[in-house]
């Protein structure tokens, strides 16, 4: 067998790995197991790429490869292990970054070996030049768009800048020239290639990432992590095109692929137009504004109260969200959800499709507390049951239990489908002030009769609830 042949087996087997991998992650009880096919899969792809590289380059082409994947690796480990879970999706944006930076030199360096370089030395390629110009245009985009889309997310979400939406006037016009632009520009690139196209081209794709992304509200980062994790797959297929490397290709586009999926899924259970969230907002200008300031009296509570009014609940649902997570008190709320379930109290749990800060953040939180997954329910489970059920415990969630989403036509979340809690007999808002959610709107469930505040930090909280009972 020949190490062509070798390495093009080993590919298919990697690819066949990551497959598995996609299928193993969409369900809790086998995402172990997706995760161990895909490092199998990247395990094997490795082996395979070094050994064409050892056979087609010298040492030093491998060491060089060498040394760079042990010193990623190192810092990729180092980050791993000292991740918060609410770090996680800033991590993600970063890492989406990377992509798209490495696909941008892929562009650049196939274009510095072939249409840059001088004829004696340029690379003889086995297609037409026309088609290479092409793929280092499309290429050098789409990982420009990511790169500096990436940034801003990361920077959003880590609370560098804020997650406002920009609004620049004429910003959808701008995305369309932007794109109209590009067209003209891969056209002239094809028929002429040159650094200053391709400079223009590179910057214009800086400009549109970091646009497309500013303009986007905080309600809908979510869907853009996902989005641009799409576009960090369709940007790496594009690298694959220009190193020749089938894998790269298969893998790029299941990642872009599953990416724009999960996107579409999130915007379905949040409301959104899939559209307008990938063009940047486009036709959303009128939900920017902040609703209007709710006002009101709010009831304080005690946890001594609360465990009374658990003592004498039948049915509890608790509904959690980010706070739970900051406050590292999901082992305290499993504990409570067994000393209830021991007193004969039926408890379940809902959980939106977008509480925490990435998808399925409360579900990971719960398995790793040992709640069972059959009490552990997805939004529109649960919501029906709510207006039955004698108390809901809100464990620092926000903006997924608001009910101006589902009633003021004027809330920058309206239409997001929300848990309605509010329907319940008696609701216990666990937070440690009157500040706003991830979206920055305020909530009128505070100032509901049937809601009382629990005010302090979750865990705190929990835990003075258990004593009390
Ligand atoms: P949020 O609306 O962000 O609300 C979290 C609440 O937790 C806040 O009201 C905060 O109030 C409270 N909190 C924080 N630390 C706490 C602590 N130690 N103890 C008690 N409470 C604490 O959360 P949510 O309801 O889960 O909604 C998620 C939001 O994040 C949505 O807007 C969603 O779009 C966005 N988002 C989601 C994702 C994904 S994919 N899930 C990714 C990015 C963004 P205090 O500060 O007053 O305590």
């Amino acid at each position: 067998m020949t190490a062509t042949t070798a390495a093009s087996s080993a590919y298919i087997v990697a690819a066949l790995l990551f497959v598995l991998s996609l299928a193993g992650l969409s369900r809790h009880e086998t995402a172990k197991a997706g995760n161990a096919y895909g490092m199998a899969g990247m395990a094997v792809a490795l082996v395979a790429t070094i050994g064409l590289a050892a056979r087609d380059g010298d040492a030093l082409t491998v060491g060089l490869i060498v040394v760079a994947m042990v010193l990623g690796a190192a810092i990729g480990i180092w980050r791993a292990r000292i991740v918060e879970m609410t770090g996680m999706p800033e991590l993600i944006a970063l890492l989406h970054s990377f992509v798209g930076l490495a696909a941008v030199l892929v562009g650049w360096n196939g274009y510095l070996s072939v249409e840059g370089a001088p004829a004696a030395e340029a690379e003889v390629l086995d297609l037409p030049v026309g088609i290479h110009s092409a793929e280092v245009a499309i290429g050098v985009f789409i990982g420009a768009v990511t790169f500096t889309g990436s940034i801003v997310a990361f920077l959003k979400l880590s609370g560098r800048i804020r997650s406002n939406p920009l609004v620049l006037p004429g910003k959808n016009a701008l995305n369309v020239g932007a794109l109209v632009a590009f067209a003209v520009l891969t056209v002239v690139f094809v028929v002429s290639p040159g650094l200053a196209v391709l400079s223009g081209l590179t910057l214009l794709a800086l400009a549109l990432g970091w646009h497309l992304v500013a303009s986007i509200g905080g309600g809908d980062m979510p869907v853009v992590v996902s989005m641009l994790n799409s576009y960090s797959g369709w940007a790496a297929a594009a690298s694959g095109f220009l190193l020749d490397n089938d894998l790269l290709i298969i893998t790029g586009a299941l990642v872009g692929s599953s990416g724009a999926y999960l996107s579409y899924i999130m915007c379905q259970a949040m409301n959104r137009s899939f559209l307008s969230v990938i063009a940047g907002g486009f036709g959303n200008e009128g939900s920017t504004a902040a609703s209007g300031d709710v006002e009101g009296e709010h009831t304080e509570t005690t946890a001594e109260e609360v465990a009374q009014l658990l003592r004498d609940a039948d049915s509890v649902v608790i509904t959690p969200g980010y706070g739970m997570a900051v406050a590292h008190a999901q082992a305290a709320v499993a504990d409570l959800t067994r000393t209830l379930t021991d007193k004969g109290v039926q408890v379940r749990f809902g959980i939106h499709p977008v509480a925490g800060r990435l998808p399925g953040h409360m579900n990971v939180l719960l398995a790793e507390a040992k709640v069972p997954y059959d009490v552990v329910l997805e939004m529109d489970e649960i919501n029906d049951d709510l207006a039955k059920t004698d108390v809901v415990l809100v464990i620092g969630a926000n903006d997924t239990v608001n009910p101006a989403a589902a009633e003021d036509p004027a809330s920058p979340i309206a239409g997001m489908p929300v848990l309605h809690v509010w329907e319940a007999e008696s609701v216990v808002v666990f937070k440690r002030s009157m500040s706003t959610g991830y979206a920055g709107v305020q909530n009128p469930l505070f100032f509901r009769s049937n809601t009382r505040m629990l005010f302090g930090d979750a865990r705190e909280r929990v835990e003075d609830i258990l004593r009390a009972l």
